[in-house]
Parts: structure tokens; C-alpha cells; sequence
């Protein structure tokens, strides 16, 4: 997981999505953005934070509602109590999932960048394996590096479809007829291009500046990597009242089995080495008593 970020080329910033309507969990969404409910023990918007910062990521736009912003600043703060840094901007509406980089245009100024759906949860081995070479990819090659993982109800996602020679062919967003189950998950590295490639895009039928057709600029200059997750890695939907609480009963039953937390953002801070123990220790006073601060508290011996 320690891969140093000073002298290998890699990926240094990353971008948090979390506006979006969050319809689908009315009422419980109403008042609080969806990316602020918990996920069993932690706000959901720490899954996505963990994986950038296991990216060895630690300069972090984050981009939410104008109604919303200010909760997560309230939670996240300018991001040295965890050794990053945290800023904020907002979309005034969801219109679209590639608007993030045009909104983040001067914070990624022409550099490689990841982005990271506010709503998805990664988890399995390898994984950070796997992040470090995607950052470094991207960073010393240029291109483009998505994940596909294999879905059961694959018309709900963007779906990469393969040749003959199980080359990837194109990208198609939620295909009545889909013709993989292979969906692209939200989270994806991008050369310093991304933004200039962002403002060409038109948005779809449903009004969107779609993330899969900024993908197919990518795949026509011949410059997309698609890494697939295998079998025993997880990424967990938290689109409705089921998805979610089966995500926070997954995030349980491995923490509860093996005396470990996921996303406990402290504790990357700490294996990152962002953060000496004695400043961690200070920091997570707040939490005081509670079982993540006595799980910090107990790494930190
Ligand atoms: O989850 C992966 C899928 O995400 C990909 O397979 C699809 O290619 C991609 O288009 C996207 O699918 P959805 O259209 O279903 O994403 P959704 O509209 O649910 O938005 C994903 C999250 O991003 C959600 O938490 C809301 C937030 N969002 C969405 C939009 C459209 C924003 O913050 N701003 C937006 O403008």
C-alpha cells in the first residue's frame, strides 16, 4: 500500500463526486445528501475518500449540491486532520457525470486525475495493486484507466462490450440489450486531457454530459484501459433502501469477523504515513469513547 507518491510519476489529484437528486431514497434523502448516510459505521462519501487516499491520492476536489456543500465541509474540513487536502465546488445541477471535470477544470489544471463516484464502494485484495499501476499509467503514459466488474442486471450501467478477440469494442450507457455484462464502475484515471475533452461532449437523451461518451473519446484514440475486478472483489451498490443496507451489513459482517475497519480514514492516513501517531491521537479526540476511536486508538499502540 506504501507506494511513495514523491518519486514514482502517479496520479496526484482526485475528484469526489456527490451531488446528484437522490430521489430514489426519498424521504430518508430529503434533508441530507445521500453521500452523508452512513454505510453500517461511517459517512458513505468515506468509501470513495479511502480509495483516492489509497491511491496515494492526497490532493481531493470535492463536488456536491449547493444545498449540500456545506455539510460535507462541516464533516470532511480542509482535510489536515487527515494529512490531505480538501476542496470544494459545487454543481449547481446533475448534469452529468463528466460536468465534474469542466466544474474542476482549474483545480486539475492539465494534470492526470481520478474521479470517484461519492456513492461507490470498493473492496478486495489487490486492490491498492491495482490503483498504483492505474495512477501510474495514466501518469507516465497518458490515456485513460476504467474498471469493469460483472453485473446481473448489466441495462443499469455503462457496459463495455468486447470483440472477437476480447479487445473492447465501445461503451454503451445502460443498453436495452446489452451486449456484456460487464458494467463500468465509478471510478475511472484520466490524463491531463480530460477537461478539454469534457467541454466537447453534448449532452444525451436524458440531458446528461455522459462519463461513457468522454470513455469512447478515449477508446477511439486508442488510449482506454479497461482492468477488469474479478470474483472475489466487491463493488457495492447504495442505490435503494435494500442496496444500501445490504452494503451496511457486508461492511459488518467483515469488519465484525476480522477486526477490521474499511474506510476508517485515519488509519490510511496513518499506513500512508501522512500523519505521525501522536497528531492522529490528537485529532480523533472528537470521536472520543465511541468503537472507531477506540479501534484508531488500538492500531495506533
Ligand atoms: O455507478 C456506475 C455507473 O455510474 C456507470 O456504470 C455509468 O456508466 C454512469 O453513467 C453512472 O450511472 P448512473 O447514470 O446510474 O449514475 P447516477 O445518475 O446514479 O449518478 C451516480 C452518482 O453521481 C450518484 O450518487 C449521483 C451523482 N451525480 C450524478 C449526476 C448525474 C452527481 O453528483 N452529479 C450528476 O450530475
Amino acid at each position: 500500500m506504501n507506494f511513495n507518491t514523491d518519486t514514482k510519476k502517479c496520479v496526484k489529484k482526485g475528484i469526489v463526486l456527490a451531488g446528484g437528486a437522490g430521489t430514489r431514497l426519498y424521504p430518508s434523502t430529503i434533508s441530507v445528501s445521500k453521500q452523508l448516510l452512513p454505510v453500517y459505521d461511517k459517512p458513505m462519501i468515506y468509501y470513495p475518500i479511502s480509495v483516492l487516499m489509497l491511491a496515494g491520492i492526497k490532493d481531493i476536489l470535492i463536488i456536491s449540491t449547493p444545498e449540500d456543500i456545506d455539510n460535507f465541509k462541516k464533516l470532511l474540513k480542509d482535510g489536515s486532520d487527515l494529512g490531505v487536502n480538501f476542496t470544494y465546488a459545487i454543481q449547481p445541477s446533475p448534469d452529468g457525470l463528466a460536468q465534474a471535470f469542466i466544474i474542476g477544470e482549474d483545480f486539475i489544471s492539465n494534470e492526470p486525475v481520478a474521479l470517484i463516484l461519492g456513492d461507490n464502494i470498493f473492496y478486495g485484495q489487490s486492490f491498492s495493486k491495482m490503483l498504483e499501476e492505474a495512477s501510474q499509467k495514466v501518469s507516465s503514459e497518458g490515456g485513460a484507466t476504467i474498471f469493469a466488474y460483472k453485473v446481473k442486471d448489466a441495462s443499469r450501467y455503462g457496459i463495455v462490450e468486447f470483440d472477437k478477440q476480447n479487445k473492447v469494442k465501445c461503451i454503451t450507457e445502460k443498453p436495452e440489450n446489452p451486449k456484456s455484462d460487464y458494467a463500468v464502475t465509478g471510478l475511472y484515471f484520466y490524463d491531463g486531457n480530460v477537461a478539454e475533452y469534457a467541454k466537447t461532449l453534448k449532452p444525451s437523451k436524458r440531458g446528461e454530459l455522459e462519463i461513457t461518451d468522454l470513455n469512447n473519446i478515449y477508446l477511439k484514440n486508442s488510449s482506454l484501459d479497461v482492468k477488469i475486478f474479478g470474483r472475489g472483489f466487491s463493488w457495492l451498490d447504495t442505490g435503494t433502501h435494500a442496496s444500501l443496507m445490504q452494503a451496511g451489513q457486508y461492511i459488518k459482517t467483515i469488519e465484525d469477523n476480522q477486526g477490521i475497519k474499511i474506510a476508517c480514514l485515519e488509519e490510511i492516513a496513518y499506513k500512508m504515513g501522512y500523519l505521525t501517531k501522536d497528531v492522529i491521537r490528537q485529532n480523533i479526540s472528537r470521536y472520543k469513547n465511541n468503537d472507531y476511536y477506540t479501534y484508531i486508538l488500538n492500531l495506533l499502540k
